[in-house]
């Protein structure tokens, strides 16, 4: 009959043994820790607070330059996490370009979104295509796409950076590249992709799709997604767990928006308490507007107008709009890299 082997060793003959194996770069799996039955983030639930974030903003516009660095960025790091990230795949920054300022042109592997949060007029160029910034709107700087950013306003133009640096310097896949000059030269029209790609279910006909995985469509303004989620509240459609909810699409295919990042937006209609579910990805939200809470494993993260707060895997949450007005959240989650490896689940509470 064939059997589990049961052979007691002495200690020290072990010990020598494993000494031995240390000695050349080899470990015995027994002793260094068990499996895991279900993903345990060491990322925990945070937020951070507008107020606090924007002096701080402000203050690194005095003191640092564009010259002194590449982008003067404020990174929110998770306090468990060894890096300087929100989430365990995705950062979530605070960029601020003040009044006549760029910030010189570049790319890189890491993929990226800004949505807008104070400032109205400033824009990014996105492989020499110029995209004007407003309040709300989300534009995609995709990977491997040159971007520079510019200011000509008077005011200053602060937005939420999101990117996958984290998960791509995981993988060891980072490249990074600075452009000849400062900045692009810029092409023609307004706003390029938008024009194009800008109503959904209609593209030009005179060029071929083009072959990228990400969105051709860059800029996604807020007038928009606004107005669509009012028409969905209306009807009183939306989700148990999130409320009226949209994603921000690739046009051409209806996927997300980015490979690696999926960005969304809801709306929590006064008093509206959502039910609790786990998902196998982090997520992290930028509040536009409104006020409430979110519980999220256990804890509560109270947040109001521009706060941002992140949500790591496999974490039950729930959303609450305790304020009068409708609430309006942003989010962005790895969700398309766990479901392209087939590790995506997900899991309501009870
Ligand atoms: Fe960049």
């Amino acid at each position: 009959m064939l059997q589990r082997s049961n052979i007691v060793s002495p200690e020290e003959e072990l010990q020598n043994f494993y000494e031995e194996l240390r000695a050349q770069h080899v470990t015995p799996a027994w002793i260094s820790g068990g499996v895991s039955v279900e993903p345990k983030s060491k990322a925990v639930p945070y937020v951070w607070h507008w107020r606090d974030l924007r002096p701080q903003a402000m203050r690194a516009a005095e003191l640092v330059g564009t010259e002194q660095a590449e982008r003067r960025v404020l990174r929110l790091h998770n306090p468990e996490l060894e890096g300087s990230s929100a989430s365990n795949t995705l950062v979530a920054n605070i960029q601020i370009v003040m009044p006549g300022e760029i910030a010189r042109a570049h790319r890189h592997s890491a993929s990226a979104l800004r949505f807008i949060i104070e400032g109205s007029g400033g824009y990014t160029v996105v492989n020499g295509a110029r995209i004007p910034m407003f309040p709300g709107d989300l534009v995609l700087t995709p990977n491997w796409t040159w971007h520079d950013h510019a200011n000509g306003t008077d005011a200053p133009m602060i937005w939420l950076d999101g990117l996958d640096t984290p998960l791509v310097r995981m993988l060891e896949a980072g490249f990074y590249e600075q452009y000849g000059e400062e900045a692009q030269p810029v092409g023609e029209g307004a706003d390029p992709s938008l024009a194009k790609y800008g109503v959904g279910g209609l593209r030009p006909a005179w060029e071929p799709a083009p072959a990228a995985r990400y969105s051709p469509l860059w800029h996604y303004p807020l007038s928009q997604a606004r107005a669509a989620l009012e028409r969905l509240a209306a009807e009183g459609a939306g989700s148990p767990f999130d409320g009226v909810i949209l994603e921000y699409t690739n046009p051409l295919t209806g996927g997300p928006a980015m490979p690696t990042i999926a960005c969304y937006i809801q709306m929590l209609r006064p008093g509206e308490h959502t039910q609790a579910r786990r998902r196998v990805c982090c997520t992290n939200y930028h509040v536009i507007e409104g006020s409430g809470y979110s519980l999220v494993g256990g804890r509560q993260l109270d947040w109001e107008d521009k706060d941002v707060f992140t949500v790591p895997t496999w974490t039950f949450y729930e959303h609450v709009n305790a304020g009068d007005r409708p609430a309006l959240l942003f989010s962005f989650t790895d969700a398309p890299v766990m479901k392209a490896l087939d590790l995506y689940r997900e899991e309501a509470k009870g």
